[in-house]
């Protein structure tokens, strides 16, 4: 994959962004939500590769565009697999909230598991302590082996979980281990990013959330050096059925970060609201200002992009 392609999408997770950052706070998720498919997809048609969407809106009869199959790009090569998600916590913008993304992820073709849309038990942590996580041990467990990777005690530990009924048990067990939580209302990527940045104090995350996310997840923390596992958990037999016929023959399997995003992948987000380790995007008359990360597995760059556009002056993509 030609490394200029980084640079490439950022502009597709710029344009979702800014499409989307426009219905902050209308309480419509799914206004916020189309601005940024539209956008994404749009922009997707003008980067120099044919990219076939493996993570995207969903099948093809219930998502009109970035459905999963779905060629995008301006040219016949590199060909290439594409994980999106063009807005990563729809009701985060619907409410003004912190830590809405615009995401995408690339891969070699075959680079990503294809992912049904179903939920995925996750762990995810940096760098210091890639290694010391097992998503077949109990959470105390697992804090007490992070722990010691981080040299801290475990209630110097913060986990970011999604607030969630299903959470009950695993918070009330991270809590009798002494750890810190911090409780989310959505976007379980960020929050797994969060746990490679140490300045956003948190550790390690921690429980179910949507299995596409996960598959972004792991191509990020592949970047940041950091380290995922996960397993698909089912709503039903009909889900289960589906990932079977979508190659998954183990539902049980538990997926480390290599076996979600092989080869050489890369990764980009922009802020939509503002988040932990992005700004969101800021309007200021005839234009606005972004901040995108872009990231390399190849070459472990990470790229902190700050834009400002013109509105003026910017393709429309028409
Ligand atoms: P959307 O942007 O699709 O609404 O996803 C937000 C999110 O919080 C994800 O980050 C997370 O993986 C998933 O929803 C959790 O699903 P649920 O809201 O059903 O618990």
């Amino acid at each position: 994959m030609d490394r200029n392609l980084a640079m490439e999408v950022v502009r597709v997770t710029e344009a979702a962004a800014l499409a989307s950052a426009r219905l902050m706070g209308r309480g419509d998720n799914v206004a916020a939500d189309q601005a940024a498919v539209t956008a994404m997809r749009k922009s997707l048609n003008y980067v120099q590769f044919k990219g076939r969407v493996v993570i995207g809106e969903g099948e093809r009869d219930e998502a009109p565009m970035l459905f999963i199959g779905e060629e995008v790009g301006a040219s016949d090569s590199p060909r290439v697999d594409i994980a999106v998600d063009p807005l990563e916590g729809t009701s985060i913008v619907a409410t003004g909230g912190n830590n809405a993304l615009a995401v995408i992820a690339i891969a070699e073709e075959g680079g990503f598991l294809h992912a049904p849309d179903t939920y995925m038990q996750k762990i995810a942590v940096g760098p210091k302590a890639k290694g010391a996580i097992d998503i077949t041990a109990s959470p105390s467990e697992n804090l007490r082996s992070i722990a010691k990777a981080l040299k801290v005690y475990v209630e110097d530990l913060c986990v970011v979980i999604l607030d969630r009924p299903r959470h009950q048990d695993l918070i009330r067990e991270c809590r009798e281990a002494g750890a810190r939580i911090k409780l989310i209302g959505d976007g379980d990527v960020a929050g797994a990013i969060a746990t490679a940045k140490e300045e956003s104090g948190v550790n390690v995350l921690m429980g179910i959330g949507g299995a596409p996310e996960g598959v972004l997840a792991a191509a990020a923390l592949k970047c940041l050096g950091g380290d995922f596992q996960g397993v698909l958990k089912f709503r039903n037999k009909e889900e289960i059925v589906r990932a079977k016929a979508m190659g998954i023959d183990d539902v049980n399997r538990v997926y480390q970060m290599e076996d979600l995003a092989r080869s050489n992948v890369m990764f980009a987000a922009t802020g939509v609201t503002f988040g932990d380790f992005l700004k969101g995007v800021r309007f200021f008359s005839g234009g606005a200002q972004t901040q995108s990360i872009v990231m390399r597995s190849k070459s472990m760059t990470i790229r902190i992009i700050d834009t400002t556009h013109y509105f003026e002056f910017k393709p429309k993509y028409e």
